[in-house]
């Protein structure tokens, strides 16, 4: 079905024990059955047609997290749908298999809406992932599963809390695929995740352990897809707006065993601004909450027994013989577009020198289509980890300079980049003193001049206006 009917809408749920929390989300029938933030599935190729109907008291949109769109089309604040009105968005599925997707993204009320609920997934498939999943001998839905994760600020009524103006949003709860508290039954055997942070503004480091025991993953695909080869891992850094495709092998537990989905503590690198001061704490907004890198529990995973007929062989294909990205562009002559992060004395959040609010909505800058350019984007040294998101194309990280210790631990590859580099991306995170390099093809099939927004995926900080327009004409 490529037509669906979604409505923005205040909506009452029995998430945790006791009184209703209110959400907002998008509502849908899938299947005949009203669905909440329903995951949408399209193959490569295909055209989508998603009907926006606005029944929130306030302005929204839908925008396509990833996919390579138009600007009417991808759901920006730039074309915001007031209370009341309707509107529909057709997409031309051109992005490689992997998984997307949706979200709220009104200016200066996205961190609101998303923390309210207004989000969902996209699973975009094509022949190659075809040609995996059949030889992984996996289902999608059984031992192939997406997990959205985020966090939520709630009250003791139930309540999600959210205030306006608020800076880095992180909260008490976490909620899987909108579940609190939750588990999942597997069998001895591997499993695939689709793991997807979809939290505010909470930097995750997941891993799986087994007691005290870290069971080794295999990375198979980031942001835009799967990878050439699988690259063992034992816990990855993932943003917010960040995607990461992983297998992960039960096959040695016995029934009965336990393992835990858990983000592991990390030196956050916040709370510096640039003169090294401390910003005020944040965490009186947030009772119960964990720190920003303080570890955190996100799922339990119940071995069960099954027959051993069941019990699926592990089979690792050749990731390279399935999966075909071009090799690192050589870059030497594209130009090079210098951005820098930074914070003014008043605390705001500026890309070189545009502030989104302060500095307006038109063009910063404006690129040819079908132009290669290299974008350098530069942290400051005592600053935070800022996840930087770009609308309408996914680019490849070509190194990253002056990383953090924890961070230069992980390369895999000349110029310092680790294995979620190692393919395409949409979000990258630049740690405090950075510099990452990104080679971006601008080319789409698209005419006429196209809008898109640069912009730390912090929500809090994209709210406060570190985002900026820029124009492919
Ligand atoms: Cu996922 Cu501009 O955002
Ligand atoms: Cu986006
Ligand atoms: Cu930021």
């Amino acid at each position: 079905n490529h037509a669906i009917d979604l409505s923005a809408q205040s909506i009452a749920q029995g998430l945790f024990p006791g009184a209703a929390t209110t959400l907002w989300s998008y509502v849908g029938k899938v299947g005949g059955r009203e669905a909440i933030n329903p995951l949408l599935r399209a193959r490569r190729g295909d055209v989508i047609d998603v009907g926006l109907d606005n029944r929130l008291s306030e302005t929204t949109t839908i925008h396509w997290h990833g996919l390579s769109v138009d600007e009417a089309n991808d759901g920006s604040g730039l074309h915001a749908l007031a209370a009341g009105q309707r509107r529909r968005y057709r997409l031309r599925i051109d992005n490689r298999a992997g998984l997307y997707w949706y979200h709220a993204h009104p200016h200066g009320r996205t961190g609101v809406q998303l923390q309210r609920g207004l989000a969902g997934l996209l699973l975009i498939e094509d022949e190659e992932e075809l040609a995996l999943r059949a030889r992984l001998g996996m289902r999608w839905g059984e031992r192939d599963l997406p997990l959205m994760i985020s966090d939520k600020q709630v009250a003791a009524d139930n309540a999600i809390v959210y205030k306006d103006g608020a800076d880095d949003w992180i909260g008490n709860r976490v909620l899987v695929n909108w579940t609190p508290e939750p588990y999942l039954e597997v069998i001895p055997a591997w499993y695939r995740f689709r793991l997807a942070n979809v939290a505010n503004a909470r930097l995750l480091r997941p891993c799986f352990q087994a007691g005290d025991k870290v069971l080794p993953m295999q990375l198979i695909g980031c942001d835009g897809g799967l990878l050439e080869r699988a690259w063992p891992i034992d816990d990855v850094f993932l943003a917010p707006a960040q995607r990461v495709d992983v297998l992960v092998d039960f096959s040695a537990l016995a029934p009965g065993d336990k393992v835990v989905l858990r983000s592991l503590e990390y030196v956050a690198m916040e709370n510096e601004d640039e003169s090294g001061a401390f910003l005020p704490d944040p965490m009186g907004d947030h009772p119960g909450a964990a720190a920003m890198g303080d570890a955190l529990d996100l799922m339990e995973l119940r071995v069960i027994d099954c027959a051993p007929r069941d019990r699926p062989p592990a089979r690792l294909p050749d990731l390279s013989a399935i999966s075909k990205i071009a090799p690192l562009p050589d870059t030497g002559d594209w130009p090079l577009r210098a951005l820098r992060l930074r914070m003014d004395e008043q605390g705001r959040w500026f890309i070189n020198d545009w502030n989104f609010h302060i500095n307006g909505h038109e063009p910063a800058f404006s690129i040819k289509r079908g132009s290669r350019e290299v974008w350098e984007i530069r942290n400051s040294m005592t600053s935070m980890p800022h996840p930087i998101h770009l609308h309408g194309f996914q680019f490849r990280v070509l190194s990253r300079a002056i990383s953090p210790p924890d961070i230069r631990g992980r390369q895999v590859a000349p110029g310092g980049l680790n294995p979620q580099d190692m393919g395409f991306n949409d979000t990258v995170v630049v740690w405090p003193g950075e510099i990452v390099r990104l080679a971006i093809d601008f080319s789409q099939p698209f005419t006429g001049t196209q809008r898109y927004m640069l912009h730390c995926h912090n929500l809090e900080h994209e709210d406060m206006g570190m985002m900026l327009t820029f124009a492919v004409t």
